[in-house]
């Protein structure tokens, strides 16, 4: 089992890559916290976790996941957390979530293109293309270290400040009052067919985000096909980005656009 979480797609292609390459099924990590699906019996498969970097730390339904998670005859236990500077702790952070029921085998951190375009400027087509190439040397790198079962801390990308200082800003920001839309909205819906916490719901042909659930995967925002979703003043006339693999969700809903 390889339990993942994405918001715009990067996670979710590092999963594919590993599911393809060692026979390991998908298992969207959202639906098992929503419906509180926290026993397995892994009958010795190995299993994985793989997410993005929220504040150093992890999101929180990885982190509620990992808190209540029990496994039965897990094989080895990897994670993979990508970023789109520095991983922080997130991988510390899984593994004290997780402790006293699993313990993580091996961690890996991988840079991807940067989603948080409500706090930095996005990567230009040029950057994102790079960014991509090198991330897909790495995460061969990762594949073959899980195959061979190579246990330890791989992670590269860390960075120098401490992850518990800068993790409580999560909880801070992670509000919705700041998402609106623009007259460019067609109603298509998308974002309330894709988001993955089921956060958003419309009303009266709008979208209306509930704070209690969201995130702030930027998933919405990023794949909106007309640009229409902003979060504060700061995303406006910034470019978007999604993951090209993230035509379809472990969840198994198709993109409609692009
Ligand atoms: C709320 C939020 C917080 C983030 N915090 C960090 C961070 O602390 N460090 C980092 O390198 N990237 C950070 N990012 C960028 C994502 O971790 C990165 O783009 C990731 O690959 C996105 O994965 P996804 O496409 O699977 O959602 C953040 C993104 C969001 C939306």
């Amino acid at each position: 089992m390889i339990f993942v979480f994405s918001g715009t797609g990067n996670s979710y292609s590092v999963a594919q890559r590993i599911s393809a390459a060692t026979g390991v099924k998908m298992v969207d990590l959202v639906a098992a916290v929503r419906y509180k699906r926290y026993g397995y019996d892994a009958a010795g498969e190995d299993m994985g976790f793989v997410f993005p970097v929220y504040y150093y730390g992890l999101p929180r339904m990885v982190a509620e996941l990992a808190e209540n998670i029990v496994v039965r005859n897990p094989g080895r236990v990897f994670a993979v957390a990508t970023c789109g500077e520095e991983s922080g702790g997130a991988c510390e952070m899984l593994a004290e979530k997780l402790s006293g029921r699993l313990k993580l085998d091996a961690c890996y951190d991988v840079v991807m293109p940067d989603n948080s375009i409500f706090a930095f400027e996005p990567p230009t087509p040029e950057q994102e293309r790079e960014t991509l190439e090198k991330a897909d040397a790495r995460v061969e790198e990762i594949v073959a270290s899980i195959r061979d079962g190579e246990s330890g801390d791989f992670c590269q990308y860390k960075g120098e400040k401490d992850w518990r200082e800068i993790y409580p800003m999560y909880e801070e920001q992670r509000v919705t009052e700041p998402f609106r839309i623009t007259d460019k909205c067609i109603e298509c819906r998308l974002c309330e067919e894709i988001c993955p916490e089921q956060a958003i719901k419309v009303y009266h042909r709008k979208p209306v985000w509930d704070e209690e659930r969201c995130s702030l995967c930027m998933g919405c925002l990023e794949l909106c096909p007309k640009d229409a979703i902003e979060y504060g003043d700061a995303t406006v006339g910034r470019r978007r980005f999604f993951n090209k693999v993230y035509y379809e969700r472990s969840i198994g809903i198709p993109l409609k656009f692009n």
